[in-house]
């Protein structure tokens, strides 16, 4: 089983605390999800599905699965936290999408929504670029982040107040490979 002790021993590398969100809880949230994204847009309009490298890489690549009609995907890198656990406050956009957002459906999919900064930073941003509607869709969402600049609409779970790893999101960029989410 992916989420066994075993698992966790072979993979890990330190000791993590406890599975927070199992292989087969994601998949359950992550195909509600998709379901629900494919019924909010007219199917003749235009969708953008942007991905947030690197954090949501796993999280965009099951979730575009989900959502049957017909949809473009595109990313954007931006980094804050370097190598540490806690947000460095400053984030740098690495990369921008090649696709143009004007006058298109945006869906914007991060992995974890923590302090809010990257997406204080990255909404005005993407919005400046006059897309038909931008959205949020986040796998996580802490709900610690003080005057974030729009509310999620598509959340897969409200997430504990610990630091996560797996299915995307890393510690020193170890662990992404995790099938499962866990606190370290
Ligand atoms: C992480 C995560 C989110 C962001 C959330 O990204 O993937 O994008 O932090 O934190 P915030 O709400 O406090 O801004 P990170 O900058 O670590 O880069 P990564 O996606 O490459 O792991």
């Amino acid at each position: 089983m992916p989420s066994s002790p075993d698992t966790l021993a072979r993979m890990g590398g330190r000791e993590l605390k406890r599975i927070v969100y199992s292989q087969e809880e994601i998949a359950r949230r992550v195909s509600e999800m998709g379901r629900e994204i494919a019924e909010a847009y007219p199917k003749d309009e235009g969708l953008l599905v942007l991905g947030l490298l690197k954090g949501s890489f796993i999280f965009l690549a099951d979730l575009v699965r989900e959502i049957t009609r017909p949809l473009h995907v595109d990313f954007l890198v931006a980094s804050s936290y370097g190598s540490g656990m806690v947000s460095s406050g400053n984030v740098r956009l690495l990369y921008d999408p090649e696709a143009s957002l004007e006058d298109r459906h945006v869906i914007l999919v991060e992995d974890i929504i923590d302090s809010g900064t990257t997406l204080n930073r990255l909404v005005p941003l993407l919005e400046g670029r006059r897309p038909r509607s931008l959205e949020l869709c986040t796998l996580l969402h802490k709900h610690i982040a003080r005057g974030l600049a729009r509310e999620p609409r598509w959340v897969g779970f409200d997430a504990p107040e610990e630091f996560l790893i797996g299915y995307g999101l890393d510690f020193s960029e170890d662990y992404r490979n995790l099938p499962f989410i866990a606190s370290l």
